[in-house]
């Protein structure tokens, strides 16, 4: 009935998340308020898991891009989950750490790491470093030899396959600040150079086409686009590369006419280009590794607000105005993302009213969305909006000095704090005088 499994409905007609009721929790914890269940993450985790049994007979991993939504409980979940971790900042990675996330199964990514970054990740030991350019190879070559130590890395491959998603979050064709690119041989040169330092140890190639993709053509091109240049890497070095990385980008249903193909489908599909591939290049099965974000976290959140001002500018539209915005949700202004809102007290109620749900920055684009349709909504009502765990918290700001709001786990019929509401003390905390 709705775009995520963890929403229902209860006697009362109120909206629900695992087995609590939104009111409840908009009365007990405030609003605005994220609110995820935990219940749905562990089982997108175990569906990845799951997966990878079937597919590839457990020669694989997931790792959850916690770029998506990076605080210790979910790294913790990651980790009970036996999923890996992709980190690509000193924050995250230090996040990871403060729960003990186990080193060798992080991934280090990012197209520009400070040195101060490597430092920290050689440091805790991390397995892999997703390596983006030859000048961050060289540098980290030197930093690991300074601390006595061989660093495991990936290379970030641009794969020349070009998604169909934002223009913002596509990243796997030549035009991109990500990765070494095939077409020019800056990969091929960055694996060369790989093998001549004595402090890295190249363990495979990793590539990410972009996010929030519904189809799974350009994951198999870029699979097989890999797979030959593997090939083409053990021809030229001697090298037989273990690990490929396929990156991440599945997209998922914010509102209901979104398709997205799946996780069975994309990896039916991916597996058997993998194994068909390698057959006919004579290479061993690699070591596969793919990194979910928004598919773990996105469908597991809601975003509760408080309606306040209702303002219907006649033939024009009506303002419905929520006590939070693009500082919790920056992604209507950045990519024109869509979502379905509802009502929580009458959420299965018809939706009449159509509604640009605003938020209360001073900005003018500070829009949840346009065009939505509500069940008519009054001053004092919560508004759920839907799939909102993925890139909302992460990317959440103080724009206005907005306090950022707390994300409450749900579990069953429990309810715990994950990140408290930062205050009006948090919000002068860091200032001199
Ligand atoms: N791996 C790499 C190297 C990535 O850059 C990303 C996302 C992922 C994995 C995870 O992708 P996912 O499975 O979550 O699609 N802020 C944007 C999304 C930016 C994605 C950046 N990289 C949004 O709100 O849609």
């Amino acid at each position: 009935m709705f775009v995520s499994d963890c929403l229902g409905i209860n006697a009362k007609g109120h909206l629900t998340i695992d087995e609590k009721d939104t009111l409840e929790l908009a009365g007990e914890y405030g609003t605005p308020l994220y609110v995820m269940s935990e219940t749905q993450i562990r089982e997108n985790c175990r569906k990845f898991r799951r997966s990878f049994e079937e597919h590839y007979g457990g020669n694989g991993m997931a790792l959850y891009a916690s770029k998506a939504f990076c605080c210790k409980a979910v790294c913790r979940i990651a980790q009970e989950e036996g999923m890996g971790l992709d980190v690509v900042s000193a924050g995250e990675l230090y996040t990871a750490e403060s729960i003990g996330f186990p080193a060798e199964r992080i991934y280090f990514h990012g197209n520009n790491k400070t040195p101060e970054e490597l430092v920290e990740a050689l440091r805790y030991g991390v397995g892999t470093i997703v390596v983006d350019n030859i000048t961050e190879l060289e540098v980290l070559d030197q930093i690991a030899a300074s601390m006595g130590k061989t660093a495991g890395i990936m290379f970030r491959v641009k794969p020349g396959v070009d998604a169909h998603t934002h223009d913002f979050i596509r990243t796997g064709q030549i035009d991109s600040k990500f990765g070494v690119a095939l077409e020019t041989g800056e990969a091929m040169e960055a694996v060369c150079r790989a093998a001549e330092l004595s402090h890295v140890r190249l363990t495979g190639l990793h590539c990410h086409i972009g996010s929030q993709i519904f189809d799974i053509d350009p994951f198999e091109e870029a699979a097989r686009v890999m797979l030959r240049f593997l090939a083409e890497v053990r021809e030229r070095t001697g090298l037989t590369l273990s690990k490929l990385n396929l990156g991440g980008g599945f997209g998922i249903k914010y509102v209901p006419e979104n398709d997205p193909a799946g996780l069975e489908t994309y990896m039916g599909r991916v597996s058997a280009v993998v194994h068909g591939e390698c057959g006919r290049l004579g290479l061993p099965i690699p070591f596969i590794l793919i990194e979910p974000g928004r598919s773990v976290v996105g469908d597991a959140g809601i975003t509760l607000y408080r309606v306040g001002a209702v303002k219907t500018i006649p033939g024009v539209r009506t303002y419905l105005s929520v006590d939070g915005g693009m500082t919790d949700n920056p992604r209507y202004a950045l990519y024109q993302a869509r979502y379905e809102a509802l009502v929580a007290a009458r959420a299965g109620e018809a939706k009449t009213m159509e509604v640009t749900l605003a938020g209360r920055c001073c900005e003018s684009g500070d829009l949840i969305g346009e065009n939505m349709l509500l069940q008519p909504a009054a001053p004092g009502d919560v508004v759920a909006v839907l799939s909102t765990g993925a890139y909302n918290y992460s990317m959440a700001s103080n724009y206005n000095r907005v306090p950022r709001p707390p994300v409450v786990l749900v579990k069953g019929a429990e309810s715990r704090v994950a990140v408290r509401r930062e205050t009006l003390e948090d919000m002068i905390s860091h200032d001199e005088l």
